[in-house]
């Protein structure tokens, strides 16, 4: 897993001020609450490990006071650095908390959804996540449709990654009598506080359903963006040139263990805005990604052999996932992505976990 890195984890919608929720992230569980608002009307997210200090119980349980969280066993307080500042039971409870911690991570709140980030480089936190300029510009319509799947978020990415899929899996997108992947330029570095790569080919789709409701009958372009290590953008344009309806389907990929993988998916589109049509586009991409899904699961060895290419076999058009499989394996070389302080046991790392 690539614990230096931003995690999304859920609706920041779905945690009003004053809650907390328990969330799984990359084989840790935590508690994540937002502070209830102060004067100045300022909330903020908190995340911690769920495991209260004194007796492991879960502080999901818990209760938000102020700016602390409330352990609910006995009633142990932490504000929200992870600092004990109350231990009930005892006379001097302030003073007699202080000798106590409780791991906390880092947490943003960044479109729409909350973002935590569990690793300890500091300068791989600073990189963020990839802007999503969209969102913010008129005559686009988004969505957040997140989904699990039981698969190593290495095939989960890797499926994103994979362009000759499409004629075989997605009979909207491509057909199997046009199964020609041309070869393609990677586009390194499209964004510059990110390590990512762009490719992007053309599809012919059978005159389908999709085709007849834009009225065209034109050519279906994808472009592939992959944002290291875990982010993917893919941009479809259907339609002519210059006219194009655009859809865009942004992932964050969360492991939330060895073998499962939360996809937080933001949909955008710039055609039939009208929230009616929102069904028919989440009735289309909940079928695009089952296609994929129930492929994926059955994908052995269940985490894609980066370390060893000469595992599997190669096309061509594999050149964006090997190029994923090659960064993976430079990144687990160096250590860059691991935090080598991590809790979980991890059998497939180079480096095992200190603890
Ligand atoms: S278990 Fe949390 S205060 Fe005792
Ligand atoms: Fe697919």
């Amino acid at each position: 897993m690539n614990n230096n890195t931003w995690y999304a984890v859920g609706a920041a919608v779905s945690l009003a001020p004053g809650m907390v929720k328990q969330f799984k992230v990359a084989g840790r569980e935590l508690a994540v609450y937002r502070t209830k608002a102060d004067d100045t009307n300022e909330s903020r997210l908190v995340a911690f490990s769920n495991r209260c200090p004194h007796r492991g119980t879960s502080m999901s349980l818990g209760k938000v006071t102020g700016k602390c969280l409330r352990c609910p066993m006995h009633g142990w307080l932490f504000q929200s650095d992870g600092q004990c500042v109350s231990v009930p039971s005892e006379q001097d409870d302030r003073a007699f908390g202080k000798r106590f911690h409780i791991p906390h991570y880092p947490a943003m709140e960044s479109y729409g959804l909350i973002w935590i980030f569990v690793g300890s480089d500091l300068e791989l936190l600073r990189r963020g996540v990839p802007a999503i300029s969209e969102l913010t510009q008129p005559g686009w319509r988004a969505r957040y449709w997140p989904s699990i799947w039981q698969a190593n978020q290495t095939r989960a990415i890797e499926i994103l990654l994979d362009f000759s899929h499409v004629a075989y899996v997605h009979p909207m997108f491509g057909q199997p009598s046009e199964p020609l992947i041309p070869e393609y330029k990677i586009e390194r570095n499209v964004e510059e506080w990110l390590p990512s790569w762009r490719a992007a080919v053309p599809f012919r789709p059978p005159r389908n359903l999709l085709q007849r409701l834009l009225r065209s009958d034109v050519s279906v372009s994808g472009q592939l963006t992959h944002y290291f290590p875990n982010f993917t953008r893919l941009d479809v344009s259907l339609g002519s040139q210059g006219n194009a309806h655009r859809l865009i389907i942004f992932e964050a990929y969360t492991p939330l263990s060895q073998e499962e993988t939360k996809i937080h998916r933001i949909v955008l589109r710039n055609f039939f805005p009208m929230s009616a049509f929102d069904f028919i586009t989440r009735l289309i991409v909940k079928e695009v990604i089952e296609q994929d899904r129930r492929l994926v699961v059955t994908q052995k060895p269940t985490v894609a052999p980066f370390q060893d290419p000469t595992q599997e076999k190669h096309a061509r058009a594999d050149a964006l996932q090997l190029n994923y499989r090659k960064q993976m394996k430079r990144s687990f070389k160096d250590g860059t992505l691991l935090d080598l302080q991590g809790d979980s046991p991890l059998p497939y790392l180079r480096h095992q976990p200190s603890v």
